[in-house]
C-alpha cells in the first residue's frame, strides 16, 4: 500500500463508532433522474449532511458504480472499502463498509472500484442488497443513482413508492426523467400483477409502438380492467402508492420554479399518478467551488440561497410520511 493510501485508509477508515441498532427499518430514498449532470449526487450529498446536522442517522450509499464519486462530494479522497467489495463478495457484511464522515451522524458507503473488471451486480445480488441496506441501523439511506434507465438503476429507484426525481430546468432533462419514470412505472406495474396475461399485456405496452395501441398507462389500465377487473383495482393500487417526489435543481429564472408544478400535472394526465413536488434549488456558482474543495454546499456557503432550499427539501423529507409508511 502507498503511503499517500495509508494516510488516507487512516483518514477514512470504516466507521468506529458502530450506530445503535435502529429501532425501525430505515427510509430508503433513491434519488435518480434519468439524465447525468443534473446534480443528484449534488443533491444526495446535501440532504445526507442537512439531515444528518437535523439529528438523523444517515447513510449515503453511492449506488453508481460506473461513475462514483459521491464520496468526494463529502470529503472522502480515496475510500479503503466500497459498494465495489460487496459486488464482488470480498464483503458480505454491509456494516464493514460504512465510512465515517465529518460530519456526526452521517456514514457512507462509497462506490470506487479498484478493479475495472468487477462486474455491476446482477439482479439477486442487488435484492440481497437492497434487503441488507434495509437493516442498516439508520433513521435514512439515500441512495445515489446513476445516470440513465439501466434495470440496475431503476431497480434502485423502486426500493421506495417516493424516490427523488432531480430534473434540471432543460428539455433534455425533463425528456430523460419522463422516459426514466416511464420505465421505473411500467417496471413498478409488471412486478405487481399476479396474472401473467396481464403482465404479458404490460410488457407489450413497454413498447411505445406497440400493435394494440396502447399509448399511456390510463390506456393501459382500461385494457387490464376488461381482461382482468381484479387485477385492474391492483393496478390502481400500484397507480396510487408511486408517489415520485421532484426537485428541479439549478433553478434560475421564475419559469424554472413553475417546471416543478408542470412536471407534475404531466405525471398526474399522462401517468395517472401523483408525484409530489418537494422543491428546487438554485444555480449556485459556489457547487463547482464546493466539489473542488470536496464540501458540500451546505457547509461551504450555509446562508446561500441553495443551501437554504437544499435545507428545506430535507425538512420537507424528513416530515414527510414515506409512502409505504
Ligand atoms: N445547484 C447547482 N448550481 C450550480 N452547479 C451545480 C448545481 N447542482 C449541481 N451542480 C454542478 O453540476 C455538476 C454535475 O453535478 P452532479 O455530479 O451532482 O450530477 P449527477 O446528476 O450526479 O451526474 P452523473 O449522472 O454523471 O452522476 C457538478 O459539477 C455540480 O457541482
Ligand atoms: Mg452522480
Amino acid at each position: 500500500m502507498s503511503a499517500e493510501l495509508r494516510k488516507s485508509a487512516a483518514r477514512f477508515r470504516p466507521a468506529t463508532s458502530e450506530p445503535r441498532l435502529a429501532a425501525r427499518p430505515p427510509r430508503m430514498i433513491p434519488v435518480g433522474g434519468g439524465k447525468g449532470g443534473v446534480g443528484k449526487t449534488f443533491v444526495v450529498a446535501n440532504l445526507a449532511v442537512s439531515l444528518a446536522r437535523m439529528g438523523h442517522r444517515v447513510v449515503a450509499v453511492d449506488a453508481d458504480l460506473e461513475g462514483p464519486n459521491l464520496h468526494t462530494c463529502l470529503g472522502l479522497a480515496k475510500p479503503p472499502v466500497s459498494l465495489a467489495d460487496y459486488v464482488a463478495h470480498r464483503e458480505e457484511d454491509l456494516g464493514k463498509l460504512l465510512l465515517d464522515s465529518s460530519v456526526p451522524g452521517l456514514h457512507v458507503i462509497a462506490g470506487t472500484r479498484s478493479n475495472l473488471a468487477t462486474p455491476q451486480p446482477g439482479h439477486a445480488r442487488r435484492v440481497q442488497l437492497i434487503r441488507e441496506l434495509r437493516r442498516l441501523p439508520a433513521d435514512f439511506v439515500l441512495l445515489d443513482l446513476g445516470a440513465g434507465m439501466h434495470p440496475a438503476v431503476v431497480d434502485y429507484f423502486m426500493v421506495s413508492d417516493d424516490g427523488l426525481l432531480v430534473i434540471a430546468p432543460e428539455p433534455t432533462s425533463v425528456e430523460n426523467a419522463y422516459a426514466f419514470l416511464r420505465a421505473a412505472f411500467y417496471r413498478r406495474l409488471r412486478l405487481a400483477m399476479a396474472s401473467h396475461d396481464v403482465r404479458s399485456l404490460v410488457t407489450l405496452a413497454m413498447d411505445e409502438q406497440n400493435e394494440r395501441g396502447i399509448r399511456t398507462p390510463l390506456e393501459l389500465l382500461r385494457e387490464i380492467e376488461a381482461l382482468d377487473p381484479s387485477e385492474g383495482a391492483h393496478f390502481v393500487e400500484t397507480m396510487r402508492a408511486f408517489r415520485p417526489r421532484i426537485v428541479i435543481n439549478e433553478v434560475r429564472t421564475a419559469e424554472d420554479v413553475k417546471l416543478g408544478f408542470s412536471v407534475k400535472s404531466v405525471c398526474r394526465k399522462y401517468f395517472g399518478i401523483e408525484a409530489e413536488y418537494l422543491g428546487y434549488v438554485s444555480h449556485d456558482a459556489d457547487a463547482r467551488k464546493a466539489v473542488r474543495g470536496r464540501r458540500p454546499l451546505v457547509d461551504l456557503s450555509p446562508r446561500s440561497d441553495a443551501s437554504n432550499y437544499l435545507r428545506r427539501v430535507a425538512r420537507k423529507l424528513a416530515d414527510l410520511p414515506s409512502a409505504r409508511g
